[in-house]
């Protein structure tokens, strides 16, 4: 399981989400190879398909502060079922996280509710390695 460190950034992140459509906040928090924590929350919109996921914000800001590679995710959601990332942000972790990328989901307290490889939740996955263009350029 993931460092409290990583929770309460998850924890944190969630408290900003802005979400006065579903009233369901999510939180995200990324740590990256370097051991850095790139956090993110929900942003809905009134145009609803146009909100992000607290996941997708979470790897942008990953993504901007130079980290190249996701090692463990945390997502805190409301509610007693876990939240883990949905379809879309599952693919969205492959592209900055490989089969063994851990995700968590935690409740509001930060209690761990389940765990995963990126593996389990989108298996057989397409990535970068098809179009043999992981890196940079
Ligand atoms: N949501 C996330 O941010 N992450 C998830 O893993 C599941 C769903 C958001 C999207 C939307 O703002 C709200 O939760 C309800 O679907």
């Amino acid at each position: 399981m993931p460092g409290d460190e990583l929770v309460e950034a998850a924890i944190a992140a969630r408290a900003r989400a802005h979400a006065p459509y579903s009233r369901f906040k999510v939180g995200a928090a990324i740590r990256d190879r370097d051991g850095r924590i790139h956090a993110g929350c929900n942003v809905e919109n009134a145009a609803y398909p146009e909100g992000i996921c607290a996941e997708t914000a979470a790897l942008a800001a990953m993504v901007l502060a130079g980290g190249e590679e996701a090692v463990a995710v945390v997502v805190a959601g409301g509610g007693g079922a876990p939240v883990l990332p949905c379809g879309g942000c599952r693919q969205r972790l492959r592209e900055l996280g490989g089969p063994g990328l851990a995700i968590h989901a935690v409740g509001e307290q930060g209690q761990r509710l389940a765990s995963y490889t990126l593996a389990e939740l989108l298996p057989h996955a397409f990535g970068p390695e098809h179009l043999n263009a992981k890196g940079t350029t």
